[in-house]
This record gives structure tokens, C-alpha cells and sequence, in this order.
């Protein structure tokens, strides 16, 4: 069947234990198989992502194609005297499919910039990962209107997938993800309107031809249809829903 949307679960440093993070998985794994036009990404801590992946490789049989391990980050090398780093190959060997890239989180915790972001993008796709690569402004550009957010969005854009956006270089065709996630709407209960979430969708994919747009923000089960309903906007990126079995259940099957 063909994937219609997309739903990334954006696990963040959760849940505390190996355990307790595969009883989520294998929860969230049956749920994804009754919903086949509905790609689920889950994105574990990275520490988690190879006794997750076991537990899907020794699923096999049960798992359907819509079901794949993403990671919340990427580094840019392969290999080497990069100590933490973890790159593209380390996470194709692991079974993951799909790498979270420039979450504003990583951008204000952990000081990434957008040039940091477009060679992470770029080592990823020519590694074989997807990249779901997060823009979004803060509430004081926001707070200026729609125009504002867009000349915001639109540097990021630039800068961070400089060397993969332009369809003309390497890696055309391959997929590429943008999350629009306003900074203000992550994890405060404040999600966007979705009207408003679909124009800025829309402006990104004229930055972007071709890529796919996911919203995030405080996505929920009660909310993640207004988002999904819009043919401007590909899926959504979810936090804290994601942790709740139940409710991230319910969001696979609302859409
Ligand atoms: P939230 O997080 O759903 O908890 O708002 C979304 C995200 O940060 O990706």
C-alpha cells in the first residue's frame, strides 16, 4: 500500500532504561502494522537504537514495511578520532533508515549551527539516511507575523541544505525530509495553527522542491489530524505523545 503520511516519534533522552524503551518499541510496532499507508519513524536514544533494532530484526516476520529506526542525530564522519561521534555508517549497520538533524534542541543545547546542520544533511544522504532536518523560529519572530517566520525559515533553509537542495547535484531523488517546528510550540502545549503550519509547509517546499514537510509542536491525538489533513503537510514530528503508548496509537490510527 502506498505510505500517504509520515509519523516520526522524537523519543528525546527517553525513557530511562534499555528495558523500558523496548516495551515501548514492541507497543509501538503493533500499532504500526494496522496501519500500513502510515510510515513510523522511532527514533530512540542512540544508546537504545541497537537492542531496539534486535528486537525488530528478531520481529521480522511481524513488522511491516511501514515500520523504521531513525536516529535523533548524525554525525558527519564515518569513522576516526571524532570522540561521541556517531556517523551514517555506524547507524546503517544498526538498521536505522532516517536521522533527526538540527532539532532545535541539539541547536541550543548542544550549539549547533546551520552549517553544522547542512553537512550532517549532506553525510547522511550519501550515507544511505534520510535526513528529517528541523527548522523553526523563536516566538519573537513569530510574535512579527507569517512574513517574518518565512525570511527566518528561509535562512535556515538556505544555509543548512545548501549542498543537497539543489536537485541538480548528488543525491537527486533520493527523499528528503523538512520538520517545521516552531520553537515556541515544542513542548509547551502551544501547537501551531494548522492553517497557518500548511502555509509555512507550503513556503518550504518552494525553498525545497521536493522534499516532504512534517509539522511538529505539541502534536497530539486530538490535534495530529488538522496537521495531516492538509495536502501541504507530509506527517508530523512528535515528542512527548510519543512516549505515551496509548496515545501514540491513537495518533497512527486518527490519521
Ligand atoms: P513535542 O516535541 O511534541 O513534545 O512538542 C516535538 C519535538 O521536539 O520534536
Amino acid at each position: 500500500m502506498a505510505i500517504k503520511k509520515i509519523i516520526a516519534a522524537n523519543w528525546k533522552e527517553n525513557p530511562g532504561t534499555a528495558k523500558e524503551a523496548e516495551a515501548l518499541f514492541s507497543a509501538v510496532m503493533r500499532a504500526a502494522a494496522s496501519v500500513p499507508s502510515v510510515r513510523v519513524v522511532v527514533c530512540p536514544p542512540s544508546v537504545f537504537i541497537g537492542s531496539v533494532g534486535n528486537l525488530m530484526r528478531t520481529q521480522a516476520g511481524r513488522i511491516s514495511a511501514n515500520f523504521a529506526l531513525g536516529a535523533q542525530d548524525v554525525f558527519w564522519e564515518d569513522e576516526g578520532a571524532f570522540t561521541g561521534g556517531v556517523g551514517p555508517r555506524i547507524l546503517r549497520g544498526l538498521g536505522v533508515r532516517y536521522a533527526i538533524i538540527g532539532h532545535s534542541e541539539r541547536r541550543r543545547f548542544f550549539g549547533e549551527t546551520d552549517e553544522m546542520v547542512e553537512r550532517k544533511a549532506r553525510a547522511a544522504r550519501e550515507g544511505g539516511i534520510v535526513p528529517i532536518v528541523c527548522v523553526g523560529e523563536p516566538h519573537e519572530v513569530r510574535r512579527k507575523g507569517i512574513a517574518a517566520a518565512k525570511r527566518f525559515l528561509a535562512v535556515q533553509l538556505r544555509k543548512g541544505l545548501k549542498g543537497i537542495a539543489d536537485p541538480d547535484r548528488r543525491g537527486k531523488g533520493k527523499e528528503l525530509i523538512v520538520a517545521y517546528e516552531p520553537v515556541w510550540a515544542i513542548g509547551s502545549g502551544n501547537n501551531d495553527r494548522p492553517a497557518d503550519a500548511a502555509v509555512i509547509a507550503a513556503f518550504i517546499k518552494t525553498m525545497v522542491p521536493g522534499a516532504k514537510v512534517l509539522y511538529g509542536g505539541s502534536v497530539n491525538e486530538g490535534n495530529v489530524r488538522e496537521y495531516t489533513q492538509s495536502d501541504e503537510i507530509d506527517g508530523a514530528l512528535v515528542g512527548g505523545a510519543s512516549l505515551k503508548a496509548d496515545a501514540f496509537k491513537k495518533i497512527i490510527h486518527t490519521i
